[in-house]
């Protein structure tokens, strides 16, 4: 049986409402602070540090100050905050309550204001048509697409000619994919971490219908040998395979271009 929106809820709320208790600063986000996060490899977030890098990079190519940016699943909502510190009008949006008072306490502590919106990605009527200038998810589209009405509300929502940006695990890769639910299932992942819903090849051709461009910028192959190596990564050993595989995999991907979709992760960015 799929998992409710309401089981969803639950579960992330309980996720999140752990660091409603941390003080405001443990709490406060701007680029310092991600990129000394990113580049420690005691913090879990150290294993996507290039998938960030690369989306941090996409999403200060379209800041200006004013830009209206939705971050769609915000979770924790370091993204909308960061950006927010940037000068842009960032509006968050959670499924669940307890990510956005998160979002916005964060944001308090950051020094900026952001809006916060607590409800399901598959109902933005709170939102105009083309409201958004950007519209950002971070591992979120993954949740959300098996909602009915949520991508027709997630395309709604941006300008004409406005982006549409995603970080997401990338799901054409049976070897990977089996990995991934070996993985879960061995570690007794909750069904709500959305590791058996990954963006793929069906969800492309989606999003290649709705929007006037999407652009693809796939990474890691051999590199995505890192998730056995989790937890493991303070040592100065595992780290050196990581990169040893990231640069074979620079090379391997320059010579076969057409990998690149078997890779494990994605940056998509998509203009409407
Ligand atoms: C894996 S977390 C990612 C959080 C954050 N974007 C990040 O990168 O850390 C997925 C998020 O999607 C949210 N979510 C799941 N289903 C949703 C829905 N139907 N509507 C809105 N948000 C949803 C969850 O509450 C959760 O915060």
């Amino acid at each position: 049986m799929p998992i409710t929106a309401a089981e969803e809820r639950a579960f992330y709320d309980n996720v999140y409402s752990r660091f409603l208790a941390l003080p405001d600063e443990q709490l406060r986000v701007d680029r310092q602070v991600m990129l000394r996060t990113w580049n420690d490899p005691r913090q879990p977030q150290y294993e996507r540090r290039r998938l960030y890098m690369a989306v941090m990079a996409r999403l200060e190519a379209h800041l200006r100050p004013g830009l209206r940016v939705l971050d769609y699943g915000c979770g924790p909502a370091d993204w909308g905050v960061w950006l927010a510190t940037e000068g842009a009008e960032v509006t968050l949006l959670d499924l669940s309550p307890a990510a956005v008072e998160l979002g916005v306490r964060r944001a308090g502590a950051s020094g900026v204001t952001v809006r916060g919106e607590a409800r399901d990605a598959s109902d933005l009527s709170c939102f105009r048509d083309g409201e958004f200038d950007l519209v950002y998810a971070s591992a979120a589209v993954h949740h959300t697409l098996k909602y009915p009405h949520a991508f027709a509300e997630l395309v709604r929502v941006i300008r004409p000619g406005g982006v549409l940006l995603l970080a997401e695990t990338y799901g054409n890769n049976p070897l990977l994919n089996g990995a991934r639910k070996l993985r879960a299932a061995v570690q007794g992942e909750a069904e709500e971490q959305g590791e058996e819903i990954i963006l793929g090849d069906a969800e492309i051709a989606q999003l290649r219908g709705a929007f006037a461009s999407v652009q693809l910028h796939e990474l890691h192959l051999l590199a995505m040998g890192k998730r056995l190596l989790r937890g493991k990564l303070h040592l100065a050993w595992a780290r050196r395979l990581v990169e040893a595989a990231e640069s074979l995999d620079a090379s391997l991907l320059r010579a076969l271009p057409s990998l690149r979709r078997y890779c494990g992760e994605v940056v998509i960015e998509a203009v409407r």
